[in-house]
């Protein structure tokens, strides 16, 4: 959903390369177009075109540009087709001003429609060129550059970070936020702002995380902070634990493979939350009648997975419901319901939003992989998650993170000791099933030719069925499915055929029987199934086309936390075989800073 990078530098080296290696650690977060804009001798230099960065890279030569300062953006479009006019840096009139902003101005037409009617001439479709010309505005009208973007931020409504730069005040860069994620990093050879942490690990590990409405001035001293009455703030310096090698391939072909690959110790790291998540339930044990999960995409199916062990474990009742749908029922919340906040980026606006409104009668409690991000910020309680950072776009080891970590609360809440101790088992099932790596590449070759697939799973496996259909869909554009087992017979059961694959999730457990009904249910009409299950199931191997076996020690109930790896590595593979970049897939972006 864009991400946005500036850098100052102490010395007089050009900062482009600089800006260079940040950007591309955040093209997980749009690539439809890229574009810096630099400072130097009295003017501002722009580079920018619609691409990938590597292809606008060997067009323009990003990296070869005049300047110890400088911003730069990559785009996911959200107002105005990706083109180079529509990429950001967005200047002003005289181009005495750049500007990058990631997030949505909601009221863009009508400050268009006014700055029009006052003589500004605009060259794009975007809402993000406003700013610039409201800048320019305020800056003609006697305000300074941090005062100009104060002024700005009081017109527009919506999401954003923003970074700017000017002629008129050459040595800095200002920028703000207000729902859109935005970090400072104090390097030793200068001073960053990326909207991750990612782009900037490799130069800067301490971290300033501003808030809302708080104006950042980096020059080449330092960086300061100004609230909204023009206080300094004091900032907290927060160091960051991630290493720059863990936003790298190391070697892998895609940061997908890789990141399945780590799912063995995001597991085991979170776990070590374990005392942390204890604390948490001491503090709220007693005071809770009901828990309700919020969350989208696979964060959502991680939650599904917490209301299936919740309620069978602890006994307490347990929703969940899509951040994008939750403001329409919210309002049977009380001040006896935790409210859990599953999320990846910690940025999801969705998100965000259901979370200011739970936060107003409900305890809340965040479960987020990114370190310092809104959702830790704003929940009451966080557990973090310690996938380290995720790179390609569909979630993979942070599902896995937020399983054990939905697994740990939940085990501790029931007092389930042996649940517990049996978390620890799980890092090395992963790292078992990954040995069947190429068995499974072979399979999925195999199910190359389909256009649509249905995944089943009953009870615990339920929500896996909808995260295998979900990588499918996102990476392969192969249209998934995924159905409770048993609602496939009222009415999607018309849609199978001879040869449709139905994957088919049977982990031994209560659930086993009956979804084996329903596995040759879709067998009789002449499905394709592939199913996935214990490896000394003797029937699941003649009654299925194809079976991919798992530990037999791995029974239902913790079945998700190893089952979901196979789905993974189709969805991978197939993707591979269709020759689209699982890493980058189109029109979907990492971080989801709009509703
Ligand atoms: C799918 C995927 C998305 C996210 C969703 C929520 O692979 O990554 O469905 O799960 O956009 O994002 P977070 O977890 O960052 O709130």
């Amino acid at each position: 959903m864009c991400g946005i990078v500036g850098c100052i530098l102490k010395n007089d080296e050009d900062v482009a390369p600089i800006l260079f290696n940040c950007i591309s650690k955040l093209e997980y977060r749009g690539y439809d177009s890229i574009g810096f804009a630099t400072y130097s001798e009295n003017r501002i230099h722009i580079k920018k075109d619609k691409g990938k960065i590597e292809e606008v890279e060997n067009k323009l030569n990003l990296s070869n540009m005049p300047g110890k300062l400088g911003i730069a953006h990559v785009r996911w479009a959200t107002h105005g087709d990706p083109s180079k006019l529509n990429s950001h840096p967005h200047v002003d009139e005289r181009k005495e001003l750049a500007i990058v902003h990631n997030g949505i101005i909601e009221n863009y037409l009508e400050i268009k429609e006014e700055l029009i009617k006052e003589g500004h001439v605009f060259k794009s479709d975007t809402d993000t060129e406003v700013i610039p010309h409201l800048i320019e505005k305020f800056m003609n009208e006697g305000f300074d550059l941090e005062h100009a973007l104060r002024e700005t931020i009081d017109v527009i409504h919506g999401a954003y970070s923003i970074a700017a730069i000017s002629t008129k005040e050459p040595n800095k860069i200002v920028a703000t936020r207000k729902d859109s994620p935005l970090i400072v990093g104090i390097g030793e050879n200068g001073y960053y702002l990326a909207s991750d942490s990612p782009a900037i690990l490799k130069y800067a590990r301490d971290i300033i995380y501003p808030e809302k409405g708080e104006i950042v001035i980096l020059d080449e001293n330092g960086v300061v902070v100004h609230d909204e009455f023009d206080n300094i703030v004091n900032k907290e310096i927060e160091s960051i634990n991630w290493t720059p090698e863990m936003a790298e391939k190391e070697g892998y072909d895609h940061f997908m493979i890789k990141e399945i690959n780590e799912q063995a110790s995001a597991v085991k790291n979170t776990l070590t939350q374990k005392e942390h998540i204890q604390e948490i339930i001491d503090d709220i044990e007693g005071n809770i009648q009901r828990i309700c999960f919020v969350a989208c995409g696979t964060s959502y199916h991680a939650s599904l997975t917490g209301k299936y062990l919740i309620e069978s474990l602890a006994g307490i009742p347990t929703d969940v419901i899509l951040a994008s749908e939750f403001k329409y029922s919210a309002n049977t919340l009380n001040d006896k319901t935790l409210v859990i906040f599953i999320s990846q980026s910690g940025e999801t606006a969705d998100s965000l939003k259901a979370l200011d409104i739970a936060n107003q009668t409900s305890k809340t409690l965040g479960i987020v992989n990114v370190v310092g991000s809104s959702i830790t910020r704003r929940a009451q309680y966080v557990i973090q998650t310690q996938a380290g950072p995720e790179i390609g776009v569909a979630a993979t080891k942070t599902y896995l993170a937020q399983l054990t970590a939905i697994y740990l609360f939940s085990a501790l809440l029931a007092k389930n000791e042996e649940l517990v101790n049996e978390l620890d088992k799980v890092p090395d099932f992963i790292d078992e099933t990954l040995e069947n790596i190429d068995f499974i590449k072979g399979i999925s070759k195999r199910y190359n030719y389909a256009r649509d697939f249905f995944y089943l799973g009953r009870g615990f496996s339920y929500p896996t069925a909808l995260e295998g259909a979900l990588k499918l869909k996102e990476i392969t554009y192969i249209h998934g499915e995924g159905y409770a087992a048993g609602e496939l017979k009222h009415g999607p059961l018309a849609l199978i055929d001879e040869g449709i694959p139905v994957v088919v999730i049977v982990p031994p457990g209560d659930s086993y029987r009956k979804t084996m009904s329903n596995l040759e249910e879709v067998k009789s009409r002449g499905a394709n199934v592939l199913a996935i299950g214990s490896a000394d199931d003797d029937a699941l191997k003649e009654q299925a086309d194809d079976v991919i076996t798992i530990n037999p020690e791995i029974d239902e109930l913790i079945a998700p936390l190893i089952y979901v790896v196979p789905l993974q590595l189709i969805a991978y593979f197939i993707t591979l075989e269709k020759g689209h970049d699982p890493d980058k897939p189109k029109n979907l972006a990492k971080c989801v800073t709009v509703e």
